[in-house]
């Protein structure tokens, strides 16, 4: 059976799916989007992950033609049509379709696109194994030019710092912000292990808010683990016992080396190993 995508309230085929050429999501990245996932029947923290993409549309001025749970039932619908039980799943708002020139006016309705499918970010081996990443040289986006808690259509900063990660023959990278603290990689957020506790970027370090980020602060909470909230250097990053990454995508994701600095003894740690089992538990009962 061909996976179906949904544009604008229609199902199609994955490989008729089409946008014109002339739609500004594609002239110029003007858009929005968000990424759920669905486990074990059921879309993990959609209300979430759904403000975050209102919240985000409204940022840019852009009026998504569905409410709330329009847009949720055409989630349900994508994912049903295509018969999935644990997925990933892609909304995206385009400005939609206008003339040349970059100006939003000259758009007619935005379009809706929503896209049911699997989604491996890092391979399966190093969730048991973990990661080696490097620093990047690309700083991460300034909020102060443009907010990086909107999550839209240009990943251009994200996609450079990428581009350090493969020439570097690691899977990810760090991104530092403007003023040399540590932000978050590519497209997931990090977090360190030091001592007794659990730290990570704040919001002002100019991060995305990470829906899962957030899951993973609650569980160290739940499981009585100090976690703060506190700009971290690289230096700290290269000291700390264990470290992570967070994200819809990547999940709990094992980091053992960093700029070819071990982290704690080069293994993945207690701590992480813990949080990834809570998550994964709390994901697929929680949902
Ligand atoms: C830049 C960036 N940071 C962090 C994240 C992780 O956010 P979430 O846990 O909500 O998926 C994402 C997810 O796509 C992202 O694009």
């Amino acid at each position: 059976m061909s996976k179906l995508v949904w544009i604008d309230g229609r199902l199609t085929p994955r490989d008729q799916a089409r946008i014109s050429v002339f739609d500004h999501g594609l002239l110029y990245g003007d858009g929005v989007f968000e990424g759920l996932r669905q486990y074990n029947g059921r879309v993990f923290r959609q209300e979430a992950h759904l403000h975050r993409l209102f919240a985000s549309a409204h940022a840019i001025r852009l009026e998504i033609p569905l409410n709330r749970q329009e847009l949720s039932q055409a989630i349900d619908q994508t994912i049903a049509a295509n018969a999935l039980k644990e997925c990933y799943v892609r909304v995206i708002v385009t400005r939609g379709v206008g003339a040349l020139g970059i100006s939003p006016i000259k758009c007619g309705k935005p379009s809706v696109i929503i896209i049911a499918d699997g989604i491996e970010l890092y391979p399966p081996e190093t969730y048991r194994s973990g990661l080696e990443i490097i620093t990047a040289s690309t700083i991460r986006t300034p909020p102060a030019a443009l907010s990086p808690k909107i999550k839209s259509l240009n990943y251009l900063n994200n996609i450079l710092g990428k581009w350090e990660a493969i020439d570097a023959g690691v899977p990810e990278a760090v991104m530092l912000n403007h003023l040399g603290y540590v932000c978050e990689c590519t497209a997931v957020n990090i977090f360190i292990v030091c001592g007794p506790e659990l730290a990570t970027p704040p919001e002002e370090s100019g991060i995305l808010l990470g829906v899962t980020r957030g899951v993973v602060l609650e569980l160290a909470g739940a499981c009585g683990l100090p976690a703060r909230e506190r700009n971290l250097t690289r230096y700290d990053l290269y000291n700390a016992d264990e470290c992570f990454l967070t994200g819809t995508g990547a999940e709990v994701a094992p980091v053992i080396g960093i700029d070819r600095r071990l982290i704690g003894n080069g293994a993945v740690g207690p701590v992480t190993k813990k949080l990834m089992a809570m998550f994964h538990e709390y994901v697929r009962r929680a949902s």
